[in-house]
C-alpha cells in the first residue's frame, strides 16, 4: 500500500456502497468496513435476545455486551457476532424491516461511532455506510455519494434476492427501500445526508466494474496530492 487514506461511501439502500467498497479495497490493499453490517449485527442480537427496540437504553446495554467482528472473507467480510458467523441472518427480512428502528438511537450511534473510528486507524481505508462522510470520518480524503434511481436499486435487491435462492416481491422491495431511505434520512442523528464535499455518483446505468474504475481513479488522484 503506498500511501493509505480514507475512503468514504454514503447513500441510500442498495446503491452498490458496499459491493463498490470491497472491490475498492481489494484493488489498493486498504481495509473494507461495512458499517451497516454493524448496524444489522446488533438489530439480529436485539430480536434474539428480545430486546425492546424502542429502548436506547437497553439498546446501548446490549452493544456493550457484544462483540461485533468484521472478518475478511473470500473477498468479502464475514460478521462475527460473539464468535458466531451470522454474515446470512442479518440480511433477514426481520433484521431489514427493525435495523434503521435501531440505528436512530443516540447511544446506539455514539457507541457505533466509536466502534467504527477505532477500527479506522493507522491504515488505509474504505467504509460505507449513510453517516461516514459527515458524521465518522469527517476528515476523509474522499468522500462518495453513491445512489442510483430507486427502480434500478429495487430491480438489483431483487436479483440479489434470487441469486440467493429468496424469491421476494419487486414492489414490496421497492416499499421497504423508500421507507427505509425515508427513515434514514429524516432521523435527528446523523441523518443520510450527502457532505458538502462528497462527490455525487449516480450509477443508475452504470456497471459494477465501470463504478469501481470510476472510484479507483479518484482515490488514486486524491493519494498523489
Ligand atoms: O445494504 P443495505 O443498503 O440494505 O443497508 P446497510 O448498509 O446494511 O444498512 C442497514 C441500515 O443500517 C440502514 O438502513 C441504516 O438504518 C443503518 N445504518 C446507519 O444508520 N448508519 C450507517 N453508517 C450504516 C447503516
Ligand atoms: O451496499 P448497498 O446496499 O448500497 O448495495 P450493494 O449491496 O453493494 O448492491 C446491491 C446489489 O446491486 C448487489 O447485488 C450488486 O451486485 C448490485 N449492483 C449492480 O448491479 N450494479 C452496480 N453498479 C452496483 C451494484
Amino acid at each position: 500500500m503506498l500511501n493509505g487514506i480514507i475512503i468514504a461511501i454514503d447513500g441510500p439502500a442498495a446503491a452498490g456502497k458496499s459491493t463498490i467498497a470491497k472491490k475498492v479495497a481489494q484493488k489498493l490493499g486498504f481495509t473494507y468496513i461495512d458499517t451497516g453490517a454493524m448496524y444489522r449485527a446488533l438489530t439480529h442480537k436485539a430480536i434474539r435476545s428480545d430486546i425492546n427496540m424502542d429502548s436506547d437504553k437497553d439498546l446501548g446495554d446490549l452493544l456493550l455486551h457484544t462483540e461485533i467482528l468484521l472478518i475478511p472473507k473470500n473477498g468479502g467480510q464475514a460478521v462475527l457476532i460473539d464468535g458466531v458467523d451470522c454474515s446470512d441472518e442479518i440480511r433477514s427480512q426481520e433484521v431489514t424491516s427493525n435495523v434503521s428502528k435501531v440505528a436512530a438511537h443516540t447511544t446506539v450511534r455514539k457507541l457505533m461511532i466509536e466502534k467504527q473510528r477505532a477500527l479506522a486507524e493507522g491504515t488505509g481505508v474504505v467504509m460505507d455506510g449513510r453517516d461516514i462522510g459527515t458524521a465518522v470520518l469527517p476528515a476523509a480524503e474522499l468522500k462518495i455519494f453513491m445512489t442510483a434511481s430507486v427502480d434500478e436499486r429495487a430491480e438489483r435487491r431483487f436479483q440479489e434476492n434470487e441469486k440467493r435462492g429468496i424469491h421476494s416481491s419487486l414492489s414490496q422491495l421497492k416499499e421497504e427501500i423508500e421507507n427505509r431511505d425515508r427513515a434514514d434520512s429524516e432521523r435527528e442523528i446523523s441523518p443520510l445526508k450527502m457532505a458538502d464535499d462528497a462527490i455525487l455518483v449516480d450509477t443508475t446505468s452504470m456497471s459494477i466494474d465501470e463504478v469501481a474504475d470510476k472510484l479507483i481513479e479518484l482515490a488514486e488522484k486524491r493519494m498523489e496530492r
